[in-house]
């Protein structure tokens, strides 16, 4: 796995907890120097992990990631970062192997508190793509869906899937790296694709956007564990639940 704009690893901090003993390596990147220095700092200990700062403003390949595909791509609030968003999806597409997925967590448009916290930074206003961002950095939930479907991504779904309210204005977005036709052989190949979701309080509450990703993830045909993050400080992380439709294959 790899993430991208890790930050102060405000996200990586449940993933990595529930991810351990089910992944080979997580990649912790940011453009900060002295964030990818603190997470290297706070999961020492931790043996899958690597670290390095990542520009995803500049190619990939020029920052040590020649050639390298990861299976699932963690953005959580980082691509309204860059000036470019369709420019940033499609580098993002490169790093992911055929039918790899990315998890993206944005904000959309439209938040006053935003405006008057970090819309007071100079980097908030940085973007250059005016045809898609005229006069504001964050989009709505139909334009992110149109750029991923546009850079190669396929089954993008975006969750939660309701009326616009205070819950709707961050979203997930899942998506799927579009299979090109030199990368059939290699995905005739892949295996099953595992989702796991961490949800906060005890595994036996029921928890709505957990059971509602684990509906929309398992009609790709992925195979859910939803796990806790309770039991985070004492390194347990215990499943609740396994299940697998039939797979379909990749487009
Ligand atoms: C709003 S923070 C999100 C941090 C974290 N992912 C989270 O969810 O809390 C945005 C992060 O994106 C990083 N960032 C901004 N521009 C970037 C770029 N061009 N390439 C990689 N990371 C970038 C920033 O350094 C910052 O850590």
């Amino acid at each position: 796995m790899l993430e991208v704009g890790g930050g102060t690893a405000s996200a990586t901090s449940y993933l990595v907890a529930a991810l351990e003993r089910r992944i080979a390596e997580y990649l912790f990147t940011d453009l900060g120097a002295s964030f990818v220095s603190a997470a290297r700092q706070e999961f020492r200990n931790v043996p899958f992990m690597r670290f390095q700062t990542l520009d995803l403003e500049s190619a990939p390949a020029e920052q040590g990631l020649d050639g390298e595909f990861f299976d699932v791509i963690i953005a959580s609030n980082v691509v309204h970062a860059t000036s470019d968003l369709r420019q940033t999806l499609s580098r993002i597409a490169s790093l992911l192997a055929p039918g790899g997925i990315l998890l993206m967590a944005e904000t959309l448009a439209g938040q006053p508190w935003i405006d008057m916290t970090v819309g007071i930074t100079e980097g908030w206003w940085r973007f250059t793509d005016l045809e898609l961002r005229p006069r504001y950095p964050l989009v709505d939930k139909q334009s992110w869906m149109a750029l991923l479907a546009e850079v190669g991504f396929h089954s993008v779904i975006a969750l939660p899937d309701e009326e616009p309210g205070i819950l709707s204005s961050q979203l997930i977005f899942a998506a799927v790296r579009r299979t090109g036709e030199h990368d059939r052989k290699v995905s005739s190949t892949t295996s099953v694709p595992q989702v796991l979701i961490i949800k906060s309080g005890a595994l036996d509450l029921p928890h709505p956007f957990a059971e509602l990703l684990a509906i929309e993830a398992s009609k790709h045909g992925a195979r859910i564990s939803i796990v806790s993050s309770d039991t985070r400080a004492s390194g347990q992380m215990p499943v609740r639940r396994s299940s697998r439709r039939k797979s379909r294959s990749p487009g």
